[in-house]
């Protein structure tokens, strides 16, 4: 049997699987004004560890999706308890089973590249309020790729390319976000709280070759620590 990238984490349980991990999510989070009124979505929530933690911190109107099941009930099995104030839904970021208009704001945490971006963008701009944020922490792509490398990555990864920051805003922008600005922090700026790390929560008898698959993102990441990076957006509608 073959696996996806993304199986590889939710069979890994990994979470925090984004980069800055909960380290950044809390600087991003400390820039948005969340209230009790606030209707919070987290789309490709993975193992729940952002809105769990959002949960615990933030009292607000809570929903998170994700398409891939095993995330969702992972993310179920961490939220035992509180499930009753968040909404978990599996579901896709192309097709948001929400009404227009919905949200004060959206979090995207290394999730939008994995979509079909065009499509995806276009609902997040749907769902969320005139008034309301999209928060985008994406990977991005820093320095130009060979075609074999991008054909390496894309494959890996199973995405359908690989933006560089000016991609990024120019899809922004023809999906109706006007106002983007690009949040600037390097990683070695911020504080890790003690409770700020990758975890796992490995499922039962998994398949011994996702080892591999693991050890293949690593190499990866080492080979491209330069030409592949992050960018945090915040984006309006108006
Ligand atoms: C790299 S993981 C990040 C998970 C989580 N945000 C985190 O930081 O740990 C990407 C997540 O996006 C989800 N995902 C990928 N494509 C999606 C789509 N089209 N709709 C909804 N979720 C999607 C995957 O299932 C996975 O949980």
């Amino acid at each position: 049997m073959s696996y996806s990238y993304t199986d590889l984490l939710a069979l890994f349980g990994i979470g925090g699987a984004h980069p800055g991990g909960l380290t950044l999510t809390r600087a991003v989070l400390d820039e948005l004004p969340i209230n009790e009124e606030t209707a919070l979505l987290e789309v490709g929530c993975g193992t729940g560890q952002t809105t769990a933690y959002l949960a615990h911190h933030f009292p607000c109107r809570l929903y998170a999706i994700d398409q891939h099941p095993v995330m969702i009930e992972k993310t179920r099995k961490r939220l035992l308890g509180k499930q009753d104030s968040i909404s978990l839904l599996e579901g896709s970021a192309e097709d948001l089973p929400f009404v227009d208009n919905k949200f004060d704001y959206i979090l995207s945490e290394s999730v939008t590249a994995f979509t079909k971006v065009q499509e995806s963008l276009k609902e997040y701009s749907r769902v969320l309020k005139q008034s309301g944020t999209l928060t985008l922490i994406e990977m991005t792509k820093l320095q130009s790729l060979s075609d074999h490398e991008s054909r390496e990555l894309l494959d890996f990864y199973g995405i359908h390319d690989i933006f560089s920051e000016e991609d990024w805003l120019l899809h922004l922008e023809r999906s109706g976000f006007k106002n983007v600005t690009t949040f600037s922090i390097q990683l070695e700026e911020l504080v890790p709280d003690e409770d700020d790390f990758t975890e796992f929560d490995i499922s039962p008898g998994v398949d011994p070759s996702l080892f591999d698959k693991l050890d293949r993102h690593e190499e990866l990441t080492s080979k491209y620590k330069n030409k592949l990076g992050f960018r945090v957006f915040f984006c309006k509608k108006a």
